[in-house]
């Protein structure tokens, strides 16, 4: 007992030194409607406007010429025009989707020479955020901390769902959102713009410059950038796409600047990161670190290997394979690089020691609701490792195999076919069918997509959590897998084109009956009833418990005895998570978010010095006419030789390509704007440095870097290498 309370006076004691050290800039992503509380310290590192001039409820702001760009990017509007900058990985679905054998943009960029050129992006949405509000109250008044989990979800659904429709109006989405894990709720207005359309994109060999290869890696030489318009009707109104449409004409649009920065220099990204989990238990963690992430790589790894053989075997599948090949790879590397990170952070133990802090106080009377928690969601995650690793097997091995989800989506035309789905007439939905068939089989190859099959049930053979995957009537797979590519109607283009030709209603039998459709059709079932219920009901209780944890975090807080910057003092000396930082922020959710810090390099290793920016020069160095990622165009080397960088050159005579800054950002924070201290626009986020990317779970300044587009290379490509001079003249420019 007495030998308890000195471990918990030590601990306290620690905890309170740690308040000398000054609180950290970098971390955080801010509530833009909250930001007045981060001025003076934006401003001590070198902003010149105020949280105002950002975020306003009165005025226009910056924050109105910042869109979420389709679901998951953003983007800035940058002219009187409406014309809208992004990056290139974000439009490159739209750059694909124009692109043909004859008009391939995506290997020769695209450049529309007048406002009639640009093209239309049916599906493609911008939205502008009107306003927001702390709905906080009226969510949660009278809901009681005890108050049973189910009644506690529909009151909720209810309240958001009559907010939400009292505000509904024309072109306008309004969501309520949770913050802190349901602690405060938010209510957004966004104003949706329907008509987008495409204005420019650079070749691939410089919008996708290095590749995956390069992907979350610095030094990083990509011009990861696209041109794209909003359109409104004739009283600058959203409205659905049509040549009537006008360039729309902004609030507010991005001044452009060409002075450059230097290293230390105060940087603000403003956009929409989507998820983070910065507030998660070592339990928590460690399920990521040890199970989730690892499981993940695995499968990739295996995966990536075949389909990468295979692209260089065969032109025609590299070309069929990039796009996918390139998504594939790119959770598969951030992946490693968190659980590197979190690995060499120690998290889970710096995690552990914050949760004896905080165990310790909840045994003091503030903190007593809060005693039972971590020891439930200690449980709750134990419960969730067998669901979670059934669900990783399912999405990563089962599925992996292209045909298998496509076959499945077949079920749509078999139910209009027999009358169960009567949303579609069947003309409609063999419509649709044909068109998804078309689709599928211009980047599909069955020797491909068999190989992966079988790596994924070679994976599966002898893993026990895989046998619930592997109980298949048929008595040997691997012979199954020659009937599956040999006779199924869905591995064939022929013979699925042949079969919709002459599709009459009573043909869905022969879907039913076709063996990758049934194979799909229970791998499916045993997924929906065996894993999803367990998974999705124990993701619901830890997400519940999280609600009580932060809940119990914020108290502790509060309740003073916590304040400030908390350091432990185990060997590392590592800063106890954001959970001991000044200010809580809470995770991202897809909702628009300020994040600020320096441009800086690092120290990726041992005697490793990163600079904070890279040229041309780079480009050219790593010019490799042989490797397809790294092909440099000759006009760009021709302006290279020349020196003819016009007025995008940098003080040394340099072109600028990339920089690395301290911004804490996420997914989703792709495209967004970066601005320097008087809120002018002077690069385009796109990336992060692997060595960092497990911010999403712990940021650390000293080694997380987000890695930005400098605006003078992408000024440049637009107008010296594209000519496509029309739209620089657009802008607003300080130089
Ligand atoms: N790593 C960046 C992000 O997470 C860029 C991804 C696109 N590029 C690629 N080579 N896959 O989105
Ligand atoms: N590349 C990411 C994106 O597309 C950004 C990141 O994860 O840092 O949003």
């Amino acid at each position: 007992m007495v030998k308890k309370n000195i471990t918990r006076v030590a601990a306290v004691i620690g905890v309170m030194l740690a308040f000398c050290l000054p609180s950290r800039a970098d971390e955080g992503m801010w509530i833009p409607l909250l930001l007045q509380q981060n001025q003076e310290e934006m401003q001590r590192l070198g902003l010149q406007i105020t949280a105002e001039d950002i975020y306003s409820i009165n005025h226009s702001s910056l924050k109105d010429a910042i869109v979420q760009f389709g679901g998951g990017c953003t983007g800035e509007v940058v002219s009187p025009q409406g014309l809208l900058l992004t990056n290139h990985h974000c439009g490159f679905g739209y750059i694909q989707y124009h692109s043909s054998v004859e008009h391939d943009y995506l290997t020769q960029g695209f450049w529309a020479q007048s406002l009639q050129e640009e093209l239309p992006c049916p599906g493609l949405e911008v939205r502008f955020l009107k306003e927001m509000r702390d709905v906080t109250e009226p969510m949660l008044e009278g809901i009681t901390f005890d108050m049973p989990e189910p009644i506690r979800q529909d009151s909720l659904a209810a309240r958001a769902k009559r907010l939400q429709e009292s505000l509904a109006s024309p072109n306008t989405e309004v969501k309520v959102l949770p913050f802190y894990y349901g602690n405060q709720y938010y209510l957004f207005v966004y104003e949706v713009f329907k008509d987008v359309r495409l204005v420019g994109a650079p070749p691939s060999n410089i919008g996708k410059f290095g590749g995956d290869t390069d992907n979350w890696m610095w030094p990083r030489h990509t011009g990861d950038f696209s041109v794209f318009r909003i359109y409104a009707d004739a009283d600058n109104q959203p409205a659905p796409y049509s040549p009537d449409n006008r360039p729309y004409r902004p609030k507010k649009y991005l001044k452009i600047d060409l002075r450059g920065y230097g290293e230390g220099d105060f940087t603000l990204v403003f956009g929409y990161p989507g998820r983070t989990q910065e507030y998660l238990s070592s339990y928590g963690v460690e399920q990521i670190l040890n199970i989730e992430d690892p499981m993940r790589v695995a499968a990739r790894t295996a995966r990536l290997e075949v389909i990468k053989a295979a692209m260089e075997r065969d032109p025609a599948v590299r070309i069929q394979y990039a796009a996918k090949a390139a998504s594939i790879a790119n959770g598969w590397k951030k992946w490693m690089g968190e659980i590197k990170g979190i690995q060499r952070m120690n998290v889970p133990g710096s995690k552990r020691d914050y949760e004896k802090v905080f165990q310790s106080w909840a045994g003091s009377a503030t903190g007593a609701e809060y005693a039972g928690v971590l020891p439930a969601l200690k449980a709750a995650y134990e419960d969730l490792e067998k669901p979670l690793a059934l669900a990783v097997i399912f999405q990563e091995r089962v599925m992996a195999p292209e045909v298998v989800p496509f076959a499945y989506s077949f079920q749509k035309l078999c139910q209009v076919s027999k009358g169960e789905d009567t949303s579609l007439s069947l003309e409609e939905a063999l419509e649709e069918a044909r068109a998804k068939a078309q689709k599928f089989f211009k980047d599909y190859h069955p020797q491909v997509d068999r190989a992966v099959f079988e790596t994924m049930l070679g994976m599966m053979e002898n893993d026990e959590n895989s046998a619930l995957f592997m109980n298949m009537p048929a008595p040997d797979l691997k012979k199954a897998l020659d009937v599956f590519y040999g006779k199924s109607l869905f591995s064939s283009p022929e013979r699925l084109t042949a079969f919709l030709d002459k599709y009459k209603a009573s043909d869905y039998k022969a879907i039913e009956k076709d063996p990758l459709y049934n194979y799909a059709g229970i791998m499916l079932g045993t997924y929906r009833q065996m894993v999803y219920p367990m998974l999705a009901q124990g993701r619901k209780r830890i997400d519940s418990l999280q609600r009580i944890y932060m809940k119990g975090q914020l108290a502790m807080k509060e309740s003073g005895a916590f304040a400030g910057l908390m350091r432990v003092g185990n060997q590392n000396n590592l800063v106890l998570s954001n959970v001991g930082s000044s200010r809580f922020y809470p995770d991202a959710n897809f909702t628009l978010r300020v994040t600020y810090g320096k441009i800086k390099g690092f120290e990726p290793a041992d005697a490793v010095l990163y600079k904070h920016y890279t040229t041309l020069d780079g480009i050219m160095q790593k010019e490799n006419p042989d490797i397809y990622d790294y092909v440099v165009e000759a006009k760009l080397k021709d302006l290279y030789a020349r020196k003819d960088y016009g007025r995008y050159a940098n003080a040394l005579g340099e072109m600028p390509v990339a920089f690395i800054g301290t911004n804490h950002t996420t997914g989703g924070n792709s495209g967004s704007p970066v601005l320097n201290g008087e809120g002018n626009l002077i690069g385009i986020n796109f990336d992060r440095c692997w060595e960092g990317t497990m911010s999403d779970i712990r940021y650390d300044a000293k080694i997380c870097r987000n890695i930005m587009l400098d605006i003078r290379y992408c000024l440049f490509i637009i107008d010296k290498f594209a000519g496509a001079t029309r739209l620089v003249e657009e802008m607003d420019i300080i130089e």
